[in-house]
């Protein structure tokens, strides 16, 4: 019985032990039997909710991820409907003490943070929208993408904090903090909730909000899927015109003027409502770094001047213009990477500088070129830029950032490649480079940085939870106690406080 468990979960079987021989008279109730719990939960869910197995279909879309490094193949998909579903769930797989896991939009580039190999829950029938036009909020499911979230908000002239690229689920991208077009403007997702209808780990389900449980809603701001399945977030909206921007490529013979333009939009431009995502991408295939600017100005046109710089540069690709939000999201790069194995990692910047700048292309040539044999994919650097108000929006404490003092901007480096075989290397990489960048800008003069936490969402598996939350570790530890006594949570993956 014991070979058929990985060894990873074996210390979860032990500690479930006791529980078998207690209630030894109903065995199929106890314990952890992977077939036998996703058996039960098939009996108590209502029709509004699934179990699917392999060779169904929608047990492929269950498991599907963004990075084909973070699936895992599971014994059953659930794809829980109702919130009295997930409830049951919950409570069967923390009695049962079984692994599981809880995917939105399944863009985590960490493996094992929303796939196992046991009980999978999926969350896309949570795909409800409503925009309420006198409180100006929109209650917004959790198994949702942004695309179809803007695309349901355009007729109302109104829009929300959500994603930059196309495809990114709403619920791990809000749980984990959220940097968006808009975040210049208003913040980040999680200063723009104001409810989370929330599953709690015993099965209750509550409303949060900053009066019902003030501890609870700073902690479900930042704190990922520690406290429970959300169900559904309320965000508050913001207006939303036509925009300008969209991508543009460019080859490395016109890399000094871009290094050059991008450098200067960091120093001059405060406008709130511009924003620049830079990647310094390196391809083993075409061996040269490849840019790709993202421009974005949230206006039909933008003020003269903020982009002429980008816009001089001779391109080999070029779509940008007024547009739609959701045109605009549409129009990103990202999912030319989809399904490639991917790894990310966030590293704090306080300021673009020209030095920093030529060690994110040194950093992007020397490990492509180093690693050019084992990806036919690429090796990339984001630069991503925002104005240093981001953090002064929401007047409360969340669980992410730790400190609403100190500003940084939350860069991120992604590698992505196609065999198993190099997962490692990759990985290794990845925080090789990134502390190597972290410290170049410390010697540099941006001190501060000793103390700037990595973003959630990009930090990559393994890094220490105090990098991320830092003074905030002790009281989310007591409110998780308070919360998920019984550590139900702590049978999904992802950061755990
Ligand atoms: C191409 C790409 C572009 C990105 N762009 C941005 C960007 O512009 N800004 C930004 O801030 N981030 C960005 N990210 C990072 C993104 O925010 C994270 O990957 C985020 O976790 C994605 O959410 P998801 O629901 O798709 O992920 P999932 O993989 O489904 O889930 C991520 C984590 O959240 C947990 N979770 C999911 N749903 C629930 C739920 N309902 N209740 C409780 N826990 C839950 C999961 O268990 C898991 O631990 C990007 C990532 C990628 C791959
Ligand atoms: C949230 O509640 C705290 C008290 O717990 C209060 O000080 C704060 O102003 C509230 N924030 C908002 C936005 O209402
Ligand atoms: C990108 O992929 C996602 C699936 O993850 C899909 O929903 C989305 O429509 C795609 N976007 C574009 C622009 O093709
Ligand atoms: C690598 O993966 C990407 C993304 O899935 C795919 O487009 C590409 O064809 C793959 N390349 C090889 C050589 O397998
Ligand atoms: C480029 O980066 C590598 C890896 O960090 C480093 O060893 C090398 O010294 C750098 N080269 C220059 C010219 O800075």
């Amino acid at each position: 019985m014991l070979s058929c468990l990985h060894p990873l979960y074996l210390p979860l079987f032990l500690s479930a032990l006791p529980r078998l021989w207690a209630e030894n008279s109903s065995p199929s109730q106890s314990a952890f039997f992977p077939d036998a719990v996703c058996f039960r939960i098939s009996q108590v869910i209502s029709a509004a909710s699934a179990v699917y197995h392999p060779g169904e279909e929608l047990y492929e879309k269950g498991l599907h991820h963004y990075a084909s490094s973070s699936t895992q193949r599971s014994r059953c998909v659930v794809e829980a409907g109702t919130v009295k579903d997930v409830g049951a769930i919950l409570v069967i797989l923390g009695e049962t003490r079984t692994p599981f896991a809880v995917k939105g939009g399944g863009h985590t580039t960490n493996p094992g943070f929303s796939s196992t190999p046991y009980v999978h829950i999926s969350m896309y029938r949570f795909s409800e929208i409503k925009y309420d036009d006198v409180s100006k909020t929109a209650e917004i499911g959790a198994g949702l993408i942004w695309d179809d979230v803007y695309a349901a908000l355009e007729p109302f002239g109104v829009n929300v904090l959500g994603s930059r690229v196309t495809g990114i689920g709403v619920a791990g991208f809000i749980l984990g903090g959220g940097y968006s077009w808009k975040t210049n403007q208003y913040g980040l997702a999680v200063d723009n909730v104001v409810a989370y209808d929330l599953v709690q780990p015993n099965g209750n389900t509550i409303t949060v909000t900053n009066s019902s449980d003030p501890e609870l809603f700073f902690g479900l701001k930042g704190g990922m899927n520690n406290f429970g399945v959300v169900t559904k977030f309320t965000m508050r909206t913001h207006p939303q015109t036509q925009v300008w921007g969209g991508s543009i490529y460019n080859m490395e013979s016109v890399l000094p003027d871009i290094e050059a333009a991008t450098v200067a939009f960091q120093e001059s431009v405060t406008d709130p409502k511009a924003a620049v995502i830079m990647t310094y991408n390196y391809v083993p295939s075409a061996q040269q770094i490849i840019t790709t600017q993202m421009l974005f100005y949230d206006a039909p046109e933008p003020p003269a001047g903020i982009f002429d710089a980008f816009l001089a540069i001779p391109s080999v690709l070029f779509d940008v213009k007024t547009r739609s939000f959701l045109s605009l999201i549409h129009a990103t790069p990202s999912n030319s990477t989809m399904g490639a194995r991917a790894v990310y990692q966030g590293f704090p910047i306080i300021s673009l500088t020209p030095c920093i700048s030529a060690i994110l292309v040194n950093e992007s040539k020397f490990w492509g070129k180093a690693l050019a044999d084992k990806t036919e994919v690429s090796l990339s650097y984001d630069i991503e830029m925002f104005v240093p108000s981001i953090y002064s929006h929401n007047p409360d404490k969340t669980a992410f950032p730790p400190s609403r003092n100190l500003f940084f901007q939350p860069f991120n480096m992604a590698y992505t490649w196609n065999s198993s075989k190099f997962d490692a290397d990759f990985h290794e990489t990845a925080i090789i480079s990134s502390e190597h960048i972290v410290k170049a800008a410390i010697a540099e003069g941006q001190t501060q940085l000793a103390r700037a936490p990595n973003y959630p969402n990009y930090a990559i598996a393994g890094t220490p939870l105090q990098d991320m939350y830092g003074d905030n570790l002790p009281v989310l530890r007591r409110l998780k106690a308070r919360i998920d006594p019984l550590d139900v949570m702590g049978l999904a993956g992802g950061w755990k406080f």
